[in-house]
């Protein structure tokens, strides 16, 4: 059974810590007493952002941080760095995410994600630490029969191999606990994660032309690109166009510490939806960044994107009533940040 701790006494490892929701909880860890390792091979993440979290939270909490760039699929490495570290909770984040890509590459997402996960939990079991908080995804829910979605809503068919591996994953850590009772496995599932940390010194920084609405009309925002893409206005929602979840991401980070104070001590496997709770259209969406960037900004609409769902939003009253975690922030509050962000980094950390 994992002991009840303190947060300075408890030493989390977060895998995939210095990318963008890693980057985020990071700093929330730190900033809540806690010490971090992360590990990343910042093979979709730049040293930078490490830096920055450094800057953000002051010497002191820096001092906690501890940083290695590897990759969780080296065995070696990560049995190095649970040998150093009296690692007490992981935070594993580290996989890959791109949803098209995954279409076009599912040996490396299986690969990288499941096997990089079960090199992990190996690694954990043999150091004798078995607490896990994992970065799971609304995606598992699939199409959804009815919303909004709680934790029982069902699992259903995911539309591309990104997605299996968060559902697979899901289903792995639940069955690593029920062979072993001593496990504790926290299973967080995200909503639509955007916004930036209020500093605007770290935030999303998607390579190439970004895939996911926000930083799409971010890059719109800052000139880099001429229009957004609405995909499909024919959706049975109430402007035509998709609705999702939209959460700030430093809501999202302060879920993970949440989570880490609820789980202290406890064994089981737990499901919490992360998300505010309202949808939002892609039109809401382009309307609350113009607001922020103060100028109207173009779009065209486009044919349907496929393998997306009309609508998905959560009730987050679960994560609300056991860990006492809500969501502050608005629409307009993630825009105003991601706005933030992408006006004073209008290429990401590369300047
Ligand atoms: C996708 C993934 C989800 C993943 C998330 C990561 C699926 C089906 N979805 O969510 O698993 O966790 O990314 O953030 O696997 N849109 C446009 N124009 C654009 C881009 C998007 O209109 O240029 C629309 C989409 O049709 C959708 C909404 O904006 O209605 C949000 O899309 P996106 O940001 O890509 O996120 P999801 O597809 O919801």
């Amino acid at each position: 059974m994992a002991e009840a701790l303190d947060p300075k006494d408890t030493c989390v490892l977060v895998t995939g810590g210095a990318g963008f929701i890693g980057s985020h909880t990071v700093i929330e860890l730190l900033q809540a007493g806690y010490e971090v390792v992360v590990v990343d091979d910042l093979s979709n993440a730049s040293i930078i952002a490490l830096d920055r979290i450094r800057q953000i939270v002051g010497d002191e909490a820096a001092a906690r941080l501890t940083f290695y760039e590897d990759n969780i699929l080296d065995r070696d490495a990560m049995n190095r760095i649970f040998a150093a570290h009296a690692v007490d909770r992981v935070i594993h984040f580290a996989g890959f995410k791109a949803v098209g890509e995954s279409v076009k590459k599912p040996v490396e997402y299986y690969h990288n994600n499941i096997e990089g996960t079960l090199t992990l939990v190996d690694v954990m079991r043999q150091h004798g630490c078995k607490s896990i908080i994992f970065s799971s995804s609304s995606t598992v829910y699939g199409d959804p029969d009815k919303l909004p979605l709680t934790e029982e809503s069902p699992k259903k068919t995911c539309t591309n191999p990104y997605g299996w591996t968060k559902w697979m994953i899901e289903q792995i850590l639940t069955d690593i606990h029920a062979a072993d009772p001593e496990w504790d496995v926290v299973l967080l599932r995200y909503f639509n994660p955007i916004g930036a940390h209020p500093s605007g010194l770290i935030g999303e920084d998607p390579k190439g032309i970004p895939n996911n609405l926000v930083p799409y009309v971010a890059q719109v925002a800052v000139g880099k690109l001429p229009a957004v893409q609405v995909f499909g206005d024919d959706y049975p929602t109430p402007d035509g166009t998709g609705v999702r979840d939209y959460i700030h991401v430093v809501d999202l980070a302060k879920g993970h510490v949440s989570a880490l104070a609820w789980m202290n001590g406890k064994t089981g496997v737990e499901v919490f939806n992360l998300g505010t709770g309202t949808g939002s259209s892609v039109l809401d969406v382009i309307k609350a960044f113009s607001k922020a960037c103060d100028k109207e900004l173009p779009y065209v609409v486009k044919p349907r994107r496929g393998g997306d769902i009309a609508a998905n939003w959560c009730d987050a009253s679960k994560a609300e009533r056991e860990m006492g975690w809500k969501a502050q922030y608005d629409l307009d509050d993630m825009c105003r940040d991601s706005w933030n962000w992408q006006s004073h980094n209008p290429n990401g950390f590369e300047g």
